[in-house]
C-alpha cells in the first residue's frame, strides 16, 4: 500500500494513515488479509519514503506512531495483519547517522566513503552505477566520496559494520513489538558490498554488490528475531538465477520473496506456463510458498503493460508516448487477475490494481521520480503508477481528498471505487468475487490439464480449475463443469474468446 495515495484523511493532497483507517472496511470487503505498508516512516520523501531518516517515526504527513499503533491494531480486527517495508540498503541523508559521518564523526565508517581516483581525486573511486542512473558515488566538498546505489540522498549503509547490524535488528523488534506481522525487505540482494570495491566487469562472479554470499549470514540472524514473534519476511529480491534466487528461501531464511519472473513474463501462453512452472520447482525444495504480483509501485500498471505491444516488463525499455491498448489491456489484465489467484500461493494486488487503473501520463513538470530526473528525462520514472486513487465519482479529487500531490488524468472518476461497487462486471466486483471464491483451489499442487497451443489450464486439489485463453480460437470448455466465475463473456456456443479466464467448478 502507497500510502501517499491511498486516500487522503486530513484535506492535504496527500494520502494519510487516517485515510487508510477510514477505508478498512474497504480493504476488509475486498477480502485482503495482509496489508504491506511501503515506508511510511519519516523522510524527505527524496525517493517516495525510501529515504528514511528515523526508523521509529511516522512521518508527519502521515500521522503518527499512537495512530500506526491504532491502524495496526485496528487491520487485526478487521482481520487484516500488517507488513511494513525496512529499507536496509541505505538511509536518507538527513538520517542522524549520515549527518554525524558528514561533520566527520565515527559514523562515518558506517558508511562507504572513499577517497576519489584520478589525479587529485576528482574521479568516482569505482565505476559503479546508480540504479536511477549516472554514476553511484557523490563527493563532498572535503573532497572524499560516498556510495549510493540509488539517489545522492539515500547513501548506502555499510553492512560489515556490526552497528548496522545491530540497528536493523532492533528495529525489526520495534515493529514486531507493535504488533506488525511480517517485514517486507527493500533491495534484499544489494546490502553486502565487496570490501574491495572493485571496478564491475560483467560477467564476474561473484558480483561487487548484487546477491554476495555473506547476506545469508544477515537474514539467518533476522530470522531469529522473526520467530520470537512469529513475524514473516517477503524479500525484495530481482535476481535471474533462479537457483541464487532460492537460496533467499530457505528455511532458516526468508519465508518469501516477491516473484518477478511472473511479473516481468509478456502475456504469452508458452511463457507464462514456464514462469509458473519454474516459480514452483524453485520453491518446492526449500518449501517456501510462491507469491504472484502483476504490479506494484514501481512498474507499469498492468492494464497499460498488456494493452501495448511489448507486454513484459523491463525498467530498461520504459519510455514517454508508448502506444497503448486500454481495452485489450483490461481484457488481459481481467484474464490475468483470475490466473494469478487461482495459482498456490500467496498474491499481493496493488492499490488501484483491484480498480484496473491505468498507468497515469504525468506532465513532466509534476514529475517527482528520481528515476526520471536521473536518467535526463527519458525514463518517465514510476510516478505514473503512484497517482492517488479515485473513491467517488462525483466528489473533488474523485474523493481522494485535497488537491493531490500527483495529478490525476480527467478519466479518473470513471474508475471510482464507488461506481464499481456497485457493478459486479467490474474490474473491483471481479476482484471482490474472485477473493471470496478463490478457496474452491484449496491449499494443494496445480496439475495441468492437456490444451491446444496458446491455452492454459490447470485444476487443483480443491477441484476447481482455471482455463486461460491466449490463442487466437475461441477454446470450448468441458461442459461437466459449469463456469464459478469468468472475467468476461462467453462466446454464443459457450466457449472461452481470447485474453479470457474462467473458474470452472469441479
Ligand atoms: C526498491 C523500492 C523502490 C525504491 C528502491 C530504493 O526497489 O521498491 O521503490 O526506489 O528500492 O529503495
Amino acid at each position: 500500500m502507497y500510502v501517499r495515495s491511498f486516500a487522503d484523511g486530513d484535506g492535504d493532497g496527500t494520502g494519510d494513515l487516517a485515510g487508510v483507517r477510514s477505508r478498512l472496511p474497504y480493504l476488509a470487503e475486498l477480502g485482503v488479509d495482509a496489508l504491506w505498508f511501503n515506508p511510511w516512516y519519516l523522510s524527505p520523501m527524496k525517493d517516495g519514503g525510501y529515504d528514511v531518516a528515523d526508523y521509529r517515526a511516522i512521518d508527519p504527513a502521515f500521522g503518527t506512531l499512537a495512530e500506526a499503533e491504532k491502524l495496526i491494531a485496528e487491520a487485526r480486527e478487521t482481520g487484516i495483519r500488517t507488513i511494513v517495508d525496512i529499507v536496509p540498503n541505505h538511509v536518507s541523508d538527513q538520517h542522524p547517522w549520515f549527518r554525524a559521518a558528514l561533520a566527520g564523526g565515527p559514523e562515518r565508517e558506517l558508511f562507504h566513503f572513499r577517497p576519489g581516483s584520478g589525479p587529485g581525486g576528482e574521479l568516482p573511486p569505482n565505476d559503479w552505477t546508480s540504479q536511477f542512473g549516472g554514476p553511484a558515488w557523490t563527493r563532498l566538498p572535503d573532497g572524499d566520496w560516498y556510495l549510493h546505489l540509488f539517489a545522492p540522498e539515500q547513501p548506502d549503509l555499510n553492512w560489515a559494520h556490526p552497528a548496522v547490524r545491530q540497528e536493523h535488528e532492533d528495529i525489526l523488534r520495534f515493529w514486531f513489538e507493535r504488533g506488525v506481522a511480517g517485514v517486507r525487505i527493500d533491495s534484499a540482494a544489494l546490502l553486502v558490498k565487496d570490501p574491495r570495491l572493485p571496478d564491475f566487469v560483467e560477467g564476474r562472479d561473484p558480483h561487487p554488490y548484487v546477491d554476495r554470499d555473506e547476506l545469508h549470514e544477515v537474514y539467518r540472524s533476522w530470522r531469529r528475531v522473526a520467530d520470537e514473534y512469529g513475524g514473516v519476511f517477503v524479500g525484495e529480491v530481482w535476481l535471474p538465477d533462479t537457483e541464487r534466487f532460492t537460496r533467499y528461501l530457505r528455511p532458516d531464511e526468508l519465508h518469501t520473496a516477491f516473484n518477478f519472473s511472473f511479473l516481468s513474463c509478456p502475456w504469452e501462453a508458452r511463457r507464462l506456463r514456464r514462469s509458473i512452472d519454474d516459480t514452483l520447482a524453485e520453491h518446492a525444495p526449500v518449501g517456501a510458498p510462491a507469491t504472484w504480483v502483476l504490479c506494484n509501485h514501481d512498474v507499469t500498471r498492468t492494464v497499460t503493460r498488456y494493452g501495448r505491444e511489448d507486454t513484459g516488463f523491463d525498467f530498461a525499455t520504459k519510455a514517454f508516448g508508448t502506444p497503448t491498448d486500454l481495452a485489450l489491456g483490461t481484457r488481459r489484465a481481467r484474464a490475468a487477475a483470475l490466473l494469478s489467484l487461482a495459482l498456490p500461493g500467496a498474491v499481493y494486488v496493488y492499490q488501484g490494481e483491484e480498480l484496473g487503473l491505468p498507468e497515469a501520463d504525468i506532465p513532466p513538470y509534476r514529475i517527482q521520480d528520481p528515476m526520471y530526473f536521473r536518467s535526463g528525462g527519458t525514463d518517465p520514472g514510476r510516478d505514473g503508477c503512484r497517482v492517488p486513487l479515485p473513491w467517488r465519482a462525483d466528489a473533488p479529487h474523485a474523493g481522494f481528498g485535497g488537491e493531490p500531490w500527483l495529478p490525476q488524468p480527467a478519466y479518473w472518476p470513471a474508475y471510482a471505487a464507488d461506481l464499481q461497487a456497485a457493478d459486479p462486471g467490474s474490474m473491483l466486483g471481479l476482484y471482490r468475487e474472485a477473493i471470496r471464491l478463490r478457496p474452491v483451489f484449496g491449499d494443494g499442487p496445480l496439475t495441468w490439464l492437456p490444451t491446444p497451443e496458446g491455452v492454459l489450464a490447470f485444476t487443483r486439489a480443491g477441484g476447481a480449475s482455471c482455463v486461460v485463453n491466449l490463442a487466437d480460437t475461441p477454446v470450448e470448455l468441458p461442459a461437466s463443469s459449469p463456469p464459478l466465475l469468468a472475467s468476461g463473456p462467453l462466446d454464443e456456443r459457450g466457449r472461452l474468446p481470447k485474453d479470457t479466464a474462467v473458474w470452472l467448478r469441479a
